[in-house]
């Protein structure tokens, strides 16, 4: 599956808001000192692409969508050293938030991709990511903003380009209609096979999830594999 050439962004819109967040004076100062430390320009990924990962001593490639402050991030990344995880997120506010904490808990296997997380696939080799992880995606749940969801068949197709056989695409939500939903795409998408799994420990409790949890929503982790 290729991006259609004449449609930017793909699918003809953005599957975040428009809003960023607040830029505190803390921020803003994590966010110019910082972020430059972990950025991961299109350049870098150019290079990332053209280097096997291995040869960096790192066996796998794990992209997140969508990291907000990226609290899953910072947690789950010291025990995946033999990973290089790219955190993806257009919202600088949470981005510095993200730097900040890499910064306090001494993470060095994480790069920041701010932006669409579509054009960092778009840059990256076919074939080369061991897992991409959304966690708490937006559900937009107007039918008027259905067209912003990550799970379209072509997004979700161009996520399928990016994985490696036998590599893994990794979903929480606390949205049932959502979960149904992914999974059905999941399911239309032959190269992939999927399955809700068990809450996997590794994965912290965010603020979002605890939100989810208060309201009585508990989360769904799914779990698709690249079959070929
Ligand atoms: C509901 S928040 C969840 C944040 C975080 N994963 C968590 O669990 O706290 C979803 C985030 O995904 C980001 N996002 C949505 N589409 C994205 C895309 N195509 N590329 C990068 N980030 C995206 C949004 O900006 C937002 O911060």
């Amino acid at each position: 599956m290729t991006r259609p050439p004449d449609q930017w962004p793909v699918g003809g819109s953005y599957t975040f808001g428009g809003r960023q967040g607040r830029m505190s004076p803390t921020r803003q100062r994590a966010f110019d000192v910082l972020v430059p430390r972990y950025l991961l320009t299109p350049h870098d990924a150019g290079s990332l692409a053209a280097t096997p990962i291995s040869d960096a001593g790192l066996k796998r490639l794990i992209v997140e969508i969508g990291c907000g402050k990226g609290e899953a991030t910072a947690a789950m990344a010291p025990g995946e050293p033999d990973a290089l995880v790219i955190a993806c997120e257009p919202n600088e506010a949470t981005i510095a938030h993200l730097a900040w904490l890499l910064d306090a808990g001494d993470v060095t296997n994480v790069r920041l991709w701010i932006g669409d997380a579509f054009d960092l696939l778009a840059v990256l080799e076919p074939h080369t990511i061991a897992e991409v992880r959304i966690w708490f995606p937006d559900p937009w749940p107007k039918p008027r903003h259905a067209h912003k969801r990550l799970f379209t068949p072509l997004r979700l197709g161009l996520i399928v380009d990016a994985l490696a056989v036998g590599a893994r695409l990794r979903l929480a939500t606390d949205d049932l209609a959502y979960a149904a939903e992914a999974l059905a795409a999941i399911d239309a998408e032959p190269r992939l096979r999927g399955a809700v799994v068990p809450r996997p420990g590794h994965r912290p409790v965010t603020t979002f999830e605890a939100r989810g949890l208060r309201a009585g929503h508990p989360a769904v982790d799914i779990v698709a594999v690249r079959e070929h």
